[in-house]
C-alpha cells in the first residue's frame, strides 16, 4: 500500500520534471533548421508517400527524399499541436491509472485487464521510449556538456564526443567523424550504478531540478526577447525547398511536430503515481494536463524567442540553446544555463532508468522475461542485474547511434504506446463496464478516436525508416514471446 501524499501541485511538478529535457533543449534547433541531403534517399521518405506511389505508379521515384522541411519560427506552432495531440492520450492514460489499484505503467495496467499478449506488446513497445529514450537524452546531456566546457575554454577530442555516423566541423574547416560519444556512455553508467546502489531521486530534490529547468527557460525568454530580430520571424511558415512531403505551406510545420514529439514525452510518468494521489479523480487530471499545459506555454514562447535570436537555417547545431546565447554578452550566464540544463537531463535520465527497470522488474515477475530481470541484490534491495542489463544495452545505443535516429526511434515507439492505451480505453469500456474508475476520459469514443487519429498522424509523419525500425523491434519481441515467454509465463502456468 503506498501512502497517498501527492497533491496536484507534487504531480504537476513530476510530469514537468519528467517531461523538459532534450527535446526543447537539443532537437529543437534541427526541428526548426531542417535537413537537407545532397543525395536523395529513400530511407528518409515517408511511409505513406511510399506505399500510394508504389500502388500508383508501380515504383518509388517520386517519393525521394532530398531532406525533412524546415519548420523555422513555426516550431512554436508545432509545439501546440503536439500538445494537443498528447492530451488525448494523456486523459486516457489518467483513466487507466486511475481504475487499477496498482502503480506502474502502461505495461502493469495492460497486463491486468487486456490480457497477457497486449500486456507484452506494450511492456517491449515501453523499452523504446524508456531505454532508447535515456540514449537519447543522454547524447544530449553529452551534446549540452560539451558547450558548457567549450564556455570554460576547454574542449574535448572530437571523436571521442559523437558516434561514428556524426561529423563535425572543426575550426579550422575539416570534418571529423566520431568513435564513440564518450560522455553519453559515462552518464549513462553513472546513473545506472546510483541506481544499483539504491539511490533514488527525492520528492524534494525533484522539485528544486524542476525550479532549475523551468529557471533557465524563463530566464532565456526574459533576456532573449530584446535580442529578437523581426526578420528571423517572417516568413512565419517557411517554404517547402526539399521537394517533400508534398509541396503544401505546411510541411516544415508537421515534419517539425515529428521531431518536437519528443519533448513531450514523460507526462505519462505521472500516471504512474496515480495510487500515490490524494484524490485521483481530481489530481489526475490536473497533474497530466496541468504539467502538459505549463510546458507547452513555456515551450512556445522559448521557441519564440530561440528563432527570434537566431536564423533557423543556423539551428541544426549540437546545442542550440549555446549558439543564441552567444548573442548577450554575459558569459557566466551560458555557464550557469547550461549546469543547469544538465542537471535537468540528468534527472529525466533516471526518471527513465528507473522507469524501465520496474517495467522489466514486472515482466519478469509475471515469468515473460528471465529471473535475472526480478533478482534483486542482497544489501541494496534493487534489481540490479536488470539496471547492469539495462546499462549495457543503453550505453550501446548512447555511444553509436546518431541523437536524431535514436530520438526518432523513442517517438515513434511512445506514439505506438499511446495509441495502443487509446484502444485500450475503448476496448475496456467494453469488456470491464463496471470497473470503478475514480477518473474517466471524457467523451468516449470520440476523445481515443481523436488521440488513435493525431498519434497516427505523427507516426506517420516520422519516415518510414522509423516505421521499419518500429515494426523489426515489435518483431523481434514477438519471437521472444512466442519462442520463450508464453510458455513460461505465470498466466500459463495457472492454467
Ligand atoms: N521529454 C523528455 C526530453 O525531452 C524525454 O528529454
Amino acid at each position: 500500500q503506498l501512502k497517498k501524499t501527492l497533491g496536484p501541485w507534487s504531480l504537476t511538478a513530476l510530469g514537468i520534471g519528467a517531461i523538459i529535457g532534450s527535446g526543447i533543449f537539443v532537437l529543437t534547433g534541427t526541428a526548426a533548421a531542417g535537413e537537407n541531403f545532397t543525395v536523395p534517399s529513400i530511407w528518409h521518405a515517408q511511409v505513406l508517400d511510399l506505399i500510394v506511389n508504389v500502388l500508383r505508379h508501380g515504383g518509388t521515384a517520386g517519393v525521394l527524399m532530398h531532406g525533412r522541411p524546415a519548420a523555422g519560427p513555426s516550431i512554436a506552432i508545432s509545439f501546440l499541436l503536439v500538445a494537443i495531440a498528447c492530451s488525448f492520450a494523456g486523459l486516457c492514460y489518467a483513466e487507466l491509472a486511475s481504475m487499477i489499484p496498482i502503480a506502474g505503467s502502461a505495461y502493469t495496467y495492460s497486463y491486468a485487464t487486456l490480457g497477457e499478449i497486449f500486456a507484452w506488446i506494450i511492456g517491449w513497445d515501453l523499452i523504446l521510449e524508456y531505454s532508447v529514450g535515456a540514449a537519447t537524452v543522454s547524447i544530449g546531456w553529452s551534446q549540452t556538456l560539451v558547450a558548457f566546457l567549450h564556455g570554460l575554454g576547454i574542449d574535448l577530442p572530437a571523436k571521442l564526443l559523437a558516434s561514428p555516423f556524426q561529423s563535425s566541423v572543426m575550426p579550422d574547416g575539416s570534418t571529423v567523424y566520431g568513435i564513440i560519444n564518450l560522455p553519453a556512455v559515462i552518464i549513462v553508467v553513472l546513473i545506472s550504478i546510483l541506481l544499483m546502489t539504491g539511490i533514488r531521486e527525492s520528492a524534494g530534490v525533484n522539485n528544486i531540478i524542476v525550479v532549475l529547468k523551468v529557471s533557465v527557460i524563463l530566464v532565456f525568454i526574459a533576456i532573449g526577447w530584446s535580442y529578437i530580430h523581426p526578420a528571423n520571424l517572417t516568413p512565419l511558415i517557411p517554404p517547402n525547398t526539399t521537394g517533400n512531403f508534398g509541396d503544401f505551406g505546411y510541411s516544415g510545420l508537421l515534419a517539425g511536430a515529428g521531431v518536437i514529439f519528443f519533448a513531450y514525452i514523460g507526462f505519462d510518468a505521472v500516471s504512474t503515481a496515480a495510487q500515490e494521489a490524494k484524490v485521483p479523480k481530481r489530481d489526475m487530471p490536473i497533474g497530466i494536463i496541468g504539467s502538459l499545459l505549463v510546458c507547452t506555454v513555456l515551450f512556445i514562447l522559448y521557441t519564440h524567442v530561440l528563432t527570434g535570436m537566431v536564423d533557423y537555417h543556423k539551428l541544426d547545431v549540437a546545442a542550440p540553446l549555446s549558439l543564441a546565447l552567444e548573442q548577450i554578452p554575459h558569459r557566466w550566464l551560458t555557464i550557469c544555463m547550461n549546469l543547469a540544463v544538465l542537471a535537468g537531463l540528468t534527472s529525466v535520465m533516471l526518471v527513465m532508468l528507473l522507469g524501465q527497470s520496474r517495467v522489466l522488474f514486472s515482466m519478469a515477475n509475471d515469468r515473460l522475461l528471465p529471473k535475472a530481470f526480478r533478482d534483486v541484490h542482497p544489501k541494496f534491495r534493487t534489481p540490479w542485474k536488470c539496471n547492469l542489463m539495462l546499462m549495457i544495452f543503453v550505453s550501446c545505443f548512447a555511444a553509436f547511434v546518431p541523437i536524431s535516429v535514436v530520438g526518432k526511434m523513442t517517438s515513434i515507439g511512445t506514439l505506438f504506446a499511446f495509441v495502443i492505451v487509446c484502444v485500450g480505453i475503448i476496448i475496456m469500456r467494453k469488456t470491464h463496464p463496471d470497473t470503478p474508475r475514480p477518473f474517466r476520459t471524457p467523451l468516449v469514443p470520440l476523445f481515443p478516436i481523436l488521440g488513435i487519429a493525431v498519434n497516427v498522424a505523427m507516426m506517420y509523419g516520422l519516415g518510414w525508416s522509423n516505421w521499419l525500425r518500429l515494426v523489426v523491434w515489435m518483431a523481434i519481441g514477438l519471437v521472444i514471446y512466442f519462442g520463450y515467454s508464453r510458455s513460461r509465463s505465470l498466466v500459463n502456468a495457472n492454467k
